[in-house]
């Protein structure tokens, strides 16, 4: 059985000094979230606030947005898997479509950063997802295992249950238009379908397959009710602490 996974990815908000705020007030909230795992992904600059101000109790793990794959050296303005880890990140969310779109990240370059996060065991999130284009051709299915073939190829079996996979179609990504859950589901059983084919089923089985775009705790529901829908990459709504929270209890809700 996998365990459900929450991720909220803050993109570029808040500063350190009011992420400390928030994971401070979303502690108090929710002071336990078994049996669902819960990852919050604050930017570079307020992971270390986030690790300080988090009670030692609270049950949140931490993720950065990206990373370089290279260890250390002349790549002004990155930031390696060895320095998140060292600020306690335990993820790391990779190829998310804003980092494709708008900064050409490609499938070589996410490849690499999938293998330096594992180099460093730090669990990659690696997202895809089809932009509106792509769908109205009938392009999604080939789009998103491109995606995933590429990011994961060279892999080894043991490495595969490390990984975390999120389908997010670009379209509904901060547009209020969600998915249908069923449309999730069944891309989801792609995605799982091909990991079976490369790395065994049992292997496949152990990945969890997350849904993203436009959850909210309103519809939170009707994606954590499929069982072929390992949780949930949640962006807008998790910088609301209410809201963040909400999504926690819907998902512990459909837990049980
Ligand atoms: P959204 O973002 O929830 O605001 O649509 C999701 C994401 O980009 O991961």
């Amino acid at each position: 059985m996998r365990r459900r996974l929450i991720v909220g990815n803050w993109k570029m908000h808040k500063t350190a000094t009011e992420a400390a705020v928030l994971v401070r007030r979303l502690a108090d909230l929710v002071p336990d979230s078994a049996p669902v795992e819960v990852v919050i992904a604050p930017p570079f600059t307020a992971l270390s606030a986030a690790a300080r101000a988090l009670p030692a109790s609270a049950p949140f793990l931490l993720a950065a947005q990206n990373l370089h794959w290279e260890d250390e050296g002349p790549f002004t303005g990155e930031v390696s898997a060895p320095m998140l880890k060292d600020l306690g990140c335990q993820y790391v969310i990779l190829g998310h479509s804003e980092r494709r779109q708008l900064f050409g990240e490609d499938d070589e370059g996410i490849k690499k950063k999938i293998r330096a996060s594992l180099r460093h065991g730090l669990r990659p999130i690696l997202c895809v997802g089809e932009s509106l284009p792509d769908r109205k051709k009938g392009r999604t299915e080939t789009v998103v295992s491109g995606q995933l073939r590429k990011g994961l190829e060279g892999l080894s079996k043991d490495e595969i249950p490390m990984i975390t996979i999120a389908y997010e179609p670009v379209w509904a990504i901060g547009t209020g238009h969600a998915a249908s859950p069923d449309h999730a589901a069944s891309v989801n059983d792609t995605l799982r379908s091909i990991l079976a084919q490369g790395w065994g089923a049992e292997a496949g089985e152990q990945v969890r397959i997350l849904y993203g775009g436009s959850v909210t705790p309103e519809n939170a529901g009707e994606f954590l009710a499929s069982a072929r829908i390992d949780g949930a990459l949640v962006g807008g709504a998790c910088l609301d602490p209410q809201s963040f929270a909400t999504i926690i209890a819907v998902a512990r809700k459909a837990a049980r």
